[in-house]
């Protein structure tokens, strides 16, 4: 477990469960134009070897007795992370946050032998492009017409591990 402060919140990193489902889902389709549903995040807690799933969770007051604040899923497949899912709930984004779980994946996923993160990305969706760039991430390719609901291309970005990660 990973605790951080920013100057508005303090919050903690650890995997979340299939208990933490309904929050997970309200923050996913506040997110997204095509959210997963809980059957597909169902399918990849608890029938999918390579995912691993993390939330940035907050002391709550009184029941419930920790808040989620924002949760990442990623693949280790062999030698590569696959960043797969990534949202902050909307009233706690630009504090960090997302920074945060992304560093914290890529941390875990360099112990356990990771040396390159791809990810995909929305053609029209620049404020995770920019976050992705931050961090290192840099364009290798496009894929057209990718997503539905809408039609868009997606982005596809790589970071080598390693040198370039700093958790
Ligand atoms: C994209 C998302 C995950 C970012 O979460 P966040 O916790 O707000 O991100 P951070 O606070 O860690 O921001 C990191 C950097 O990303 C960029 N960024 C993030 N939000 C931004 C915004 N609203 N405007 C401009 N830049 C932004 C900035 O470079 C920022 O660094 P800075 O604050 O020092 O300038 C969040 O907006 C979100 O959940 N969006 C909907 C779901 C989504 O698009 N997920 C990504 C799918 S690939």
């Amino acid at each position: 477990m990973v605790t951080r402060t920013s100057s508005h919140l303090d919050f903690h990193v650890h995997p979340f469960h299939s208990r933490d489902l309904d929050d997970v889902l309200a923050i996913e389709q506040e997110s997204f134009s095509a959210p997963w549903t809980r059957v597909m995040f169902e399918a990849e807690l608890l029938g999918n070897p390579f995912s691993r799933f993390f939330g940035a969770f907050c002391p709550g007051e009184g029941p419930p007795v920790k808040r989620l604040l924002g949760y990442i899923c990623y693949w280790v497949v062999f030698d590569e992370l696959r960043l797969m899912n990534l949202a902050v709930q909307p009233d706690c984004r630009r504090q960090g946050i997302a920074s945060h779980l992304v560093r914290y994946a890529l941390g875990e996923g360099m112990t356990q032998g990771t040396t390159r993160a791809l990810l995909e990305v929305r053609a029209g969706n620049d404020l995770a492009q920019k976050l992705y760039q931050t961090l290192g991430f840099r364009q290798y390719g496009c894929r057209r017409s990718y997503y539905t609901n809408p039609d868009e291309d997606a982005i596809l970005m790589q970071l080598q591990l390693a040198e370039n990660v700093q958790t």
